[in-house]
């Protein structure tokens, strides 16, 4: 078997309870598809030097070799914070008008793709498949090319890929795209991303599709879909342990009535103010009150990203507002939390929870509504709703109440209905969700990518 070069701008090697749930989704992932084939896992330290090194720190985290390197100060402001998260991140979620387009962010994109490129080069051996991930990394590919490397190079991209009509707003966004022919694979989460793309590659570089293939010039590359999964019996036994346990008892024993839980990194894709309103809307029926809790779990993120603090400041009124014209004494209609929890806790808060309310406004997958599905009891789970504007729509639009958050009343009606809704209903809506979760898992998810890659699945 081939080793796996995998590379991703955090390398974040899951170890239990030291690591928050709400960036687990990726982290188990590429984890676990490493542990089967041996290899590395490439990326950013996560912190920064004064200077750019290029040294590398190797080290071994259950069962998986990590190599890191660290950024320079201007690198983690102009790559990461910049381009990454204020130029392409707002662009791949629809949100171009949250976008910056700042030249040096773009310069400094190029320049940290390529310098991460030149330390990677030297560690790939002949017959290694490199697999990159994600939008940090999307120009990858050509620099490693640039350095010799001829192995079969893969991407996956974790989020959204804009209509053509948004792509275009990206200044030189024909000069970052053309970078993406040197893959022999890139594959996304939804057919609706992967159109998008095909589409954008017809319209601004002449490319002719056919099927699964893209050829542009005298490049041709394959560009399908791969809906991530989860470990989902991996979750489901978490689920049931002692210390889930202990958090399913601490959850129900304090949350007041029927509990609606949320779990989002705290970003503006995730439809945060629009969820808020939409139990707003719910709670004008009186009968819900003190019957009904939302528990909002969003850790923050990227706080120096001036969108993500003025989504926190928005969020901190609302919730103090719908908290002010509601509670009682006894009832507090909205928890808002602003910190992250390890996934085994995560896990018991899933399955107290009556009710899984995701309401992206923009989302690649969404492993939460995964999440949330694999820990519930089977003899009596939860109801799952659904953003349709999510990736894992496509798939588990059979079981789960798919929402329109941008629509309170669709929101507070579907609320109302998934917290009425009967045993048996509820038992079948999710059995079909679970047994999905199983036969298309994260395994799956990682196999059909890498037969791909290899040439096997043709
Ligand atoms: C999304 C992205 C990941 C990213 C994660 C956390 O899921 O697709 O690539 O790692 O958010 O964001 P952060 O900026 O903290 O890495």
């Amino acid at each position: 078997m081939s080793r796996l070069i995998v590379v991703s701008n955090r390398v974040n090697v899951p170890r239990g309870r030291e690591n928050d749930g709400a960036q687990g989704g990726l982290a188990v992932a590429l984890a676990s598809a490493l542990k089967r084939s041996g290899g590395i896992w490439f990326g950013w330290s996560g912190k920064s030097a004064p200077s750019f090194s290029g040294a590398v720190d190797y080290r071994r985290h259950g069962g998986v070799a990590t190599a890191t390197v660290d950024l320079d100060e201007r690198d983690v402001e102009e790559y990461y914070n910049g381009y990454a998260n204020r130029t392409l991140w707002p662009v791949l979620h629809y949100r171009i008008d949250l976008a910056d387009f700042d030249r040096e962010f773009g310069k400094r994109y190029e320049a940290v793709n390529r310098k991460m490129a030149q330390t990677l080069a030297p560690m790939i051996d002949p017959g290694d498949l490199v697999w990159i991930h994600d939008y940090h990394f999307l120009p990858m590919a050509a620099d490693l090319r640039a350095e010799g490397v001829a192995n079969r190079i893969g991407f996956f991209l974790h989020t959204p890929w804009p209509p053509h009509r948004l792509m275009v707003a990206l200044p030189f966004h024909d000069r970052l795209v053309r970078t993406m022919l040197a893959y022999d694979l890139i594959g996304f989460q939804a057919d609706e991303w992967r159109e998008s793309f095909l589409h954008y590659c017809e319209r601004e570089l002449g490319g002719k599709v056919d099927g699964e293939w893209l050829t542009v010039g005298d490049r041709t590359l394959r560009c399908a879909t791969f809906p991530i999964g989860i470990d989902a019996t991996g979750f489901a036994e978490l689920a049931t342990g002692p210390e889930a346990r202990a958090s399913f008892t601490r959850t129900r024993d304090n949350v007041t009535g029927r509990i609606i839980v949320g779990v989002d990194r705290l970003d503006y894709s995730k439809g945060l103010i629009e969820r808020f309103n939409g139990y707003r809307k719910l709670l004008e029926r009186e009968e819900w009150h003190s019957k009904v809790s939302l528990l909002q779990i969003a850790p923050p993120s990227r706080g120096e990203v001036p969108a993500y603090a003025e989504i926190r400041d928005q969020l901190d009124k609302l919730s103090g507002r719908i908290n002010g014209e509601h509670a009682r004494v006894d009832w507090v209609p909205i928890r808002y939390v602003n910190k992250g929890y390890d996934r085994t806790e995560l896990a018991g808060i899933f399955r107290a929870a009556h009710v899984g309310l995701v309401t992206s406004l923009r989302d690649g997958m969404n492993l939460v509504a995964k999440e949330y599905v694999a820990a519930q009891d089977p003899d009596d789970p939860g109801v799952l709703l659904l953003s349709r504007f999510t990736g894992a729509a496509a798939q588990m639009e059979e079981g789960a109440l798919i929402i329109n958050p941008h629509s309170q009343i669709d929101i507070a009606q579907k609320l109302d209905q998934a917290l009425r809704m009967g045993w048996e209903e509820r038992k079948e809506r999710w059995q079909a969700l679970f047994s999905a979760l199983n036969a298309y898992d994260v395994h799956h998810w990682a196999t059909e990518f890498l037969d791909r890659l290899r040439g096997e699945a043709d």
